[in-house]
């Protein structure tokens, strides 16, 4: 998409697409302003549904606008500061030793498939406290939630649609089971934390937390797949980096994965609505209409990023937008960071020289949306 977002970016970095009905910005400095700017451009995108009519997500966190949405965050953000974080670390560590002993080095390697999908997963039913057994299923749900069947797709539309509805009643249920069960004996899960809150006189409802681990199975599983995919996709593409890299990984990495996600960012695009009639350089802006920064485009701007269409893993400053920007910044991305910090320094350790393999091809995720690949074939030198 990049050849495309850089042509917009010349030509029209705002405009309204009237087949989707949208407004879309491709410049760094208004798609900033619109994603930081919560008075003038709302996240409740679903704002003509009665409160009802929503899911469970929708009225979650990263659907609402303050002041509700001040209180829950504050809430949540306990679940997830650097102290919390330095504790996930060395557990993260063995997640992802244990993914890394069960490859063959002989054999080809799908980065995708063995690495950069199940570790966000684990992670995060780690992190939520479900129990190892129900993992399996845990993973079967979260994939479905994240991108529908994989076998056994439904012949229609209605058909889905009640099984999409099944996953979500299960889900439901279970996060309720598994509230209860927390409620009796707490673990060191964030179920637990936010729990603990409650105890403390600040509340989140039932529903609320529920809306808010299935938010987590969402916002958390198929990004950070995408960030480690996307890494090795730049490794194989600039081995001069990927030399420099593999001479110092612990210094070079942080600074490296910032640009992996300037570079080739895992979320291109998020939605806002229009609060109040506005001039925007020019466009008139309804209240209601729907308008979306590109991401992706605006990490390539070269107002903001010198000889931005290069990768340079040394980058600084390096002020992207692929976490957002303002009240809604990614909750999990001390997380996302910590976890492509570690299974990148692991793999780096322990199988330094490697190339794409003979049957590799380039499969991205098809999705004007999200950033990623579907597999990446290695062989390992
Ligand atoms: C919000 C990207 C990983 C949880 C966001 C937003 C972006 C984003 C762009 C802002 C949405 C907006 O402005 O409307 C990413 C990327 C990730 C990642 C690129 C991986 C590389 C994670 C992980 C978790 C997570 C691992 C949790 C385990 C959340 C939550 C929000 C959010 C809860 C909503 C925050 C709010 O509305 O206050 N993420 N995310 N994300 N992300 Fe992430």
């Amino acid at each position: 998409p990049f050849k495309w977002y850089e042509k917009m970016r010349k030509e029209s970095p705002i405009r309204w697409d009237s087949e989707r009905e949208a407004w879309d910005v491709f410049d760094y400095a208004t798609s900033k302003m619109v994603l930081e700017n919560k008075d003038l451009f709302s996240s409740d995108r679903s704002q003509k549904k009665a409160d009802s009519e929503k899911t469970p997500l929708e009225r979650s966190l990263i659907g609402i606008d303050p002041p509700k949405h001040t209180s829950m965050r504050a809430l949540v953000n306990r679940a997830f500061t650097p102290k919390v974080m330095k504790h996930w670390k060395p557990r993260i560590a063995r997640i992802a030793t244990m993914l890394l002993d069960k490859i063959d080095p002989k054999s080809e390697v799908d980065i995708v498939e063995q690495l950069s999908y199940p570790l966000p997963v684990i992670v995060i039913s780690e992190i939520l406290g479900v129990p190892i057994e129900d993992q399996e299923k845990f993973k079967e749900w979260s994939d479905w939630v994240v991108a529908g069947p994989k076998d056994n797709k439904p012949e229609t539309i209605s058909a889905l649609m009640e099984q999409q509805e099944r996953v979500n009643k299960e889900l439901f249920h279970y996060f309720k089971e598994m509230i209860a069960l927390k409620r009796e004996t707490p673990g060191e899960d964030i179920i637990s934390v936010l729990l603990q809150a409650e105890e403390q006189g600040v509340t989140l409802t039932e529903d609320e937390l529920i809306g808010f681990c299935i938010l987590l199975l969402i916002a958390g599983n198929e990004t950070t797949t995408n960030l480690i995919s996307n890494a090795f996709y730049c490794f194989t593409e600039f081995p001069e980096a990927y030399e420099r890299i593999k001479e110092n990984p612990l210094a070079t990495l942080p600074l490296t994965i910032e640009e992996v996600l300037r570079y080739r960012s895992p979320v291109q695009a998020m939605g806002r609505v229009v609060k109040e009639d506005m001039d925007l350089h020019g466009h008139s802006l309804k209240a209601g209409d729907f308008i979306v920064p590109w991401i992706g485009s605006a990490n390539r701007d070269e107002q903001q990023f010198p000889n931005s269409q290069q990768f340079i893993i040394d980058r600084k400053p390096n002020l992207h937008l692929a976490f957002g920007k303002g009240i809604h910044f990614c909750l999990g991305a001390p997380l996302a960071r910590l976890e492509a910090e570690v299974i990148l320094e692991e793999w780096i350790k322990r199988f330094p020289s490697f190339k794409r393999a003979a049957s590799f091809t380039l499969e991205p995720i098809e999705s004007a949306f999200v950033y990623g690949l579907k597999e990446f074939k290695v062989t390992i030198l």
